[in-house]
């Protein structure tokens, strides 16, 4: 009888808060018995709104070639010591086909952020992989223009990911050469209001950064009302501008998880996935933790192994000499002993059908 009611009690401690930044602050700061609870609570979130199934979507980081200047970036365009390469069309596409074989539904198409690979281009294969293969779409190239979108859309492409990378307009800006916050959220709410499911989230840690700078950017992604929120701490590269600085939270490494069960908590229904940096940081367990503390999603990578050391965003990003079929035989094996289920199906949105009968009836409306 006791045990009952002091569960039912602690359940409240969650229930009763708000999902306002008093809370996401309070959370953050959570220690001991405390944060056991914490991650505990995502996790059950994570259970409830998204099942036991973890979804696999592969990423093909198909050119490191990039206009911009990020100073936190390792194939920013100043880093001259990288060796730049492009796949062609056709090697994009075969890569993308084999995914089908390793159980990955999704195939995620990213790159450095220019014309580079030009917009119908990108079409064309876009429309090639959503015609000639099962996999649902994902790309991630950048900041574009409106009709760039809506063509991709047009070609098929289901999701776009493109993080906000901290919700502090300064320090985006400090950061950004080239682009400022509301740019990048203008791009969102682009892809927002053309029905792409948007997937956005940011770096935890960037010098600069306090944990109120934290618990901003977990209530943007929430007032975001994103569909995928892919989030992970900020490693110095050597070869950037911030090589000498450190993580905000160096020491403190336990923030990084703290900020993904406050990020599901704050996100129930949103896809959020495992991202490789926590592996950067936590070798070879870093992953597997996060999808113990809110995570419900894999993100292989499937770039043919000769690029990978190629691309470079931060310094000790795992798998880098595996290949395709390795990372997708180690992801099995995390998900199995983890004791749970590969996703079916492409794993959309759960979001996805309420936007779209909204539309539906925004336009009977009109
Ligand atoms: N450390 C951690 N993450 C990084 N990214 C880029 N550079 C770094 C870094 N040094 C992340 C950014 C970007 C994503 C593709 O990789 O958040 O959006
Ligand atoms: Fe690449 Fe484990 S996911 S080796």
């Amino acid at each position: 009888m006791l045990m009952k009611k002091n569960n039912s009690q602690k359940h409240h401690v969650f229930a009763n808060r708000d999902h306002g930044k008093g809370s996401a602050l309070s959370f953050l700061d959570s220690e001991g018995a405390d944060l056991k609870r914490l991650y505990k609570e995502a996790d059950r979130i994570r259970h409830i709104h998204m099942g036991e199934e973890i979804y696999i979507r592969g990423i093909i980081e198909f050119s490191n070639i990039c206009a911009n200047d990020c100073l936190y970036c390792g194939i920013r365009a100043s880093n001259h010591a990288v060796n730049r390469y492009s796949m062609t069309a056709e090697e994009i596409f075969s890569t993308a086909k084999a995914m089908v074989f390793r159980q990955q539904t999704t195939v995620v198409l990213q790159s450095g952020e220019t014309p580079g690979i030009d917009d119908t281009e990108m079409g064309e294969i876009i429309r090639r992989i959503k015609k000639e293969t099962p996999l649902a779409v994902t790309v991630s190239v950048g900041n574009r223009p409106y009709d760039t979108y809506r063509h991709w859309k047009d070609c098929g492409m289901d999701r776009y990911l493109l993080r906000f990378e901290t919700s502090d307009p300064e320090l985006f800006g400090r950061l950004h050469p080239d682009c400022t916050l509301e740019e990048r959220l203008e791009c969102l709410y682009a892809l927002k209001e053309l029905g792409v499911q948007t997937g956005s989230g940011f770096m935890i840690g960037l010098p600069g950064e306090t944990v109120d700078t934290l618990a901003e950017n977990i209530l943007l992604c929430q007032k975001l009302d994103l569909d995928m929120i892919g989030i992970g701490p900020f490693i110095p590269h050597p070869e950037t501008p911030l090589g000498g600085e450190k993580n905000a939270y160096e020491g403190n490494e336990e923030m990084f998880f703290k900020a993904l069960a406050v990020l599901r908590i704050f996100n129930p229904d949103a896809h959020i996935p495992a991202t490789t940096a926590y592996d950067a940081v936590f070798p070879g367990v870093g992953r597997n933790l996060a999808l113990q503390r809110g995570a419900n999603i894999f993100m292989p990578n499937d770039t043919p192994v000769g690029h990978r050391k190629d691309y470079l965003l931060y310094p000790g990003k795992p798998c880098v000499d595996e290949s395709a079929d390795q990372c997708a035989s180690c992801v099995l094996m995390r998900i199995e002993s983890l004791g749970r289920t590969i996703g079916k199906g492409h794993g959309h949105s759960i979001k996805n059908h309420r936007r779209n009968s909204e539309h539906g009836r925004h336009k009977h409306a009109g």
